[in-house]
């Protein structure tokens, strides 16, 4: 897979396979630096949300990149505590206020429940919110829309009662946590699936099947997990800090062979320290 191909949403908008992912990156130099090199390095997708805090720094390194705001891609969230029409509202405006950009690429639900209380039932909810969402993409400026960490039930009860499916659905994605069922669900109803923490937040990076294997295809255990998620039909947001590694989580342009694919496959998180 070439990693330059983009993916095509239902709506025909086109967003990059990998995108920088800035879930734990402190607000402030931290965060603006790490961005900027990943800019600099050829991301051209990043994801962020206003519950990481850190929106006004990647606006910051967004807008001083030098690079098109067309060349871009840029999703944040709608925090998942917020589950009222007028709500979404607020924080939508919110969100590009801290952004200081003139339009958002993708605007997320963050997730189906508040953190404090996942697995809650907030169907109700998620069908107001998404009534919300339909209207921010119909008259902001907002060009996709879509969820994240939603089950198939949650995603069933917003497309039974809106108007719009979700353009996409970011999930908790990695080797020993592949989503079979959920992925298969999405692709069945043009749902585009995002990997977050596709390192399954660095966990995975030592775990020796992995390390062997990435040795035999001479890459990094990272760029071997940002592969796979790939080529399971995935778009992968790697995050880091540390500029080698941003870089290296790009350089993914290689295949992993279907029997090795289907040994990954067979990798459960539960083997994972
Ligand atoms: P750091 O940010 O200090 O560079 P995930 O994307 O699954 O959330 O994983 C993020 C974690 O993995 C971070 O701790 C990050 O460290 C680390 N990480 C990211 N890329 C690499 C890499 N290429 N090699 C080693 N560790 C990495």
């Amino acid at each position: 897979m070439n990693i330059k191909k983009d993916f095509v949403l239902s709506n025909g908008v086109s967003m990059p396979a990998i995108g920088f992912g800035t879930w734990q990156i402190p607000a402030g130099e931290s965060c603006y630096k790490a961005v900027a090199h990943a800019i600099k390095s050829g991301y051209r997708h990043i994801d962020t949300a206003l519950a990481y805090e850190n929106e006004q720094s990647v606006g910051q390194a967004v807008r001083d990149s030098g690079i098109s705001r067309t060349e871009l891609f840029i999703t944040s969230k709608l925090p998942a505590e917020f589950k009222s029409y007028d709500d979404a509202l607020y924080c939508f405006d919110k969100t590009m206020q801290n952004l200081g950009l003139e339009y958002l690429d993708l605007y997320l639900i963050h997730a189906p429940w508040p953190w404090d209380n996942i697995g809650a039932d907030c169907t109700k909810e998620n069908i107001e919110v998404w009534r919300a969402i339909e209207e921010i993409y119909a008259s902001k400026p907002c060009r996709a829309i879509g969820v994240s960490n939603f089950s198939v039930s949650d995603l069933q009860a917003i497309m039974d009662n809106g108007s719009i499916t979700p353009m996409v659905n970011q999930i908790r994605m990695f080797v020993g946590n592949a989503q079979q069922e959920l992925t298969a669900f999405c692709r069945q109803h043009s749902i585009v699936v995002e990997a977050y923490s596709p390192l399954a937040t660095g966990r995975l990076l030592k775990h020796p099947p992995i390390v062997e294997l990435a040795e035999k295809y001479n890459t990094s255990t990272a760029q071997l997990c940002i592969r796979y998620v790939l080529q399971k039909g995935a778009i992968a947001l790697p995050k880091s800090v540390t500029p080698e590694r941003i870089e290296q989580n790009l350089a993914v342009d290689f295949m992993i062979e279907p029997k090795d694919m289907a040994f990954l496959d067979l990798l459960r998180e539960s083997d994972v320290q």
